[in-house]
């Protein structure tokens, strides 16, 4: 059932690559709640050629940008603003990226070169978008911002490797640019915290499977899905949620709070 609650709303969506993706359910949500808004990915996925099929469905506009180029960046906003007829209200970044992972370097041997890719691609270029956004001031007064993240931030899970300092400092520049946009155009800025998502990125993680499976037993409410997750990203877009900013928000069934659960217990006593 739609709600109406982003009724002539402009948007930019980042990150959609296949229909797995966050991004895609969110765009897919934004749409039924009445948003326009241009999609965008690197070029490099655009081979893929998924994303048309999802421009096609949301009547959107699509903008190749590399998320670690200023200048694809000022191209993305600049037309963004030409395509949709005027500022945008909300801008989804939805990018993660860690060739350590990809090329399973260990966090105690990694490459370095490729750590600065990962924390350039999956946190810098959040802090990229908001400064472009900023400057050619292309964000309307109380518009959203939000970018996705995962606990590792704060709590170690050894197999996310460098993106687990990667999303602490995506987690830092949200903050720090929440204070800045909020004091220049009330737009506010936060991170969703999203429980493991069988995606291209998601999977691409080691162990993947047995961690998502452990995180549905921890979390009372169990996983939370890509379709709840844009869902949840769907009502930080809207009017409804106009003084939230500067946070992580956590969107992962309880799993964050849950010290052990009777089903974690229940397995070891098995053992
Ligand atoms: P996905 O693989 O569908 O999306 C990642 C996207 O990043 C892809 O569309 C990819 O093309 C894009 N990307 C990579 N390098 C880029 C660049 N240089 N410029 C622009 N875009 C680039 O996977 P998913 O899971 O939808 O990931 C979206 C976000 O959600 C990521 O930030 C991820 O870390 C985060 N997240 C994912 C979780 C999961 O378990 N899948 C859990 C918590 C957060």
């Amino acid at each position: 059932m739609a709600y109406g609650l982003l009724n002539g709303k402009r948007g930019i969506i980042s990150g959609a690559l296949d229909d797995k993706s966050i991004a895609w359910k969110v765009a897919l949500k934004a749409k039924e709640e009445g948003a326009i808004f241009t999609l965008t990915n690197a070029p490099i996925a655009m081979r893929m050629g998924a994303i048309n099929q999802l421009a096609e469905q949301c009547n959107a506009e699509i903008i190749p940008a590399d998320a670690t180029s200023v200048e694809d960046l000022e191209n993305l906003f600049t037309k963004s603003q030409e395509v949709l007829g005027g500022k945008v209200d909300f801008v989804l970044h939805s990018i993660g990226m860690s060739p350590n992972v990809r090329k399973g370097k260990a966090y105690a041997d990694l490459n370095y070169e490729w750590y600065k890719q990962s924390v350039d691609i999956s946190a810098m270029s959040l802090h990229k978008m908001l400064q472009t956004a900023y400057k050619l001031d292309a964000i309307s007064e109380w518009g959203s911002v939000v970018a996705l993240t995962y606990m590792a931030a704060q709590r170690t899970f050894p197999f996310y490797n460098d993106m687990a300092d990667a999303k602490a400092l995506l987690e830092s520049v949200a903050r720090s640019f929440g204070y800045h946009y909020g004091k220049y155009r009330n737009v506010r800025v936060n991170t969703v915290s999203q429980s493991p998502t069988p995606t291209k990125a998601g999977s691409g993680i080691g162990g993947f499977d047995k961690f998502f499976e452990f995180a549905e037993k921890m979390a009372p409410l169990g996983n939370a899905t890509a379709d709840q997750c844009a869902d949840y990203v769907v009502t930080l877009f809207s009017d409804f949620t106009r003084m939230v900013t500067m946070q992580n928000l956590f969107h992962d069934g309880g799993f964050s709070m849950t010290g052990i659960s009777e089903e974690v217990m229940g397995l070891l006593a098995k053992e």
